[in-house]
């Protein structure tokens, strides 16, 4: 049997990563095989995405929105459609919805949904909602300072309301990330469960 696709997304700073990890150890108690991964990927395209939103290598808007695609073909064909197809679970930090709500600041978004046309829809995507200004807090404390291209207050706000917008369009469930973790993770939990 095909593995669940699940997808987390929400602003930097609302806890994509340690949720996406809680929910990815949920289901191993649960019994499922579960492959854990992220957007930008650590293969040759992801990492230069990395170096462009440190500011060490200058791309511009329309070349960033196809890395993004690039990587994320890269990382559909060789893991995510191969997992899944071995019956594993994928749950992936940041997939498609990332692209739409971010690159679509600077992008037509009908050129970023062409470009990334070619994968796969995951089963479910989870949106973690928080209030920009506790994210860029967040974000400030974890990278002691430094903040990459898009973690501004005023960009993070556009893009979180892209994001409703998006989820609500999409089919997506948005789940409040402002309570602690594990308030939070029983709301993601509920939703995973709820398509097992
Ligand atoms: P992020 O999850 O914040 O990585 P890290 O925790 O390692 O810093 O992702 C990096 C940034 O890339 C984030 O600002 C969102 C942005 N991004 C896009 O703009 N488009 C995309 O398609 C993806 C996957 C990420």
């Amino acid at each position: 049997m095909r593995g669940l696709f699940i997808v987390l997304e929400g602003i930097d700073g609302a806890g994509v990563s340690t949720q996406a990890r809680i929910a990815a150890e949920w289901l191993e108690r649960a019994g499922r095989v579960v492959v854990k991964t992220a957007e930008p990927t650590e293969g040759p395209i992801g990492s230069l995405i990395r170096q462009a939103l440190r500011g060490e290598v200058k791309v511009g808007m329309r070349a960033l929105a196809l890395l993004f695609a690039a990587d994320r073909v890269e990382h559909y064909y060789k893991l995510i459609l191969p997992s899944l197809e071995a019956g594993r679970d994928v749950v992936c930090e940041r997939y498609l919805l990332s692209s739409y709500a971010y690159q679509s600041l600077h992008v037509d978004i009908n050129w970023i949904r062409a470009i990334n046309s070619q994968v796969g829809r995951p089963d479910l995507t989870i949106l973690l909602d928080i209030d920009p200004r506790i994210a860029i807090e967040r974000k400030l404390r974890q990278q002691r300072g430094r903040l990459e291209l898009f973690e501004k207050l005023d960009v993070l706000s556009q893009v979180r309301a892209r994001y409703l917008e998006l989820a609500r369009e999409e089919g997506c469930i948005i789940v409040d990330s402002s309570p602690p973790i594990e308030a939070v993770s029983r709301e993601i939990v509920k939703a995973i469960a709820s398509i097992l």
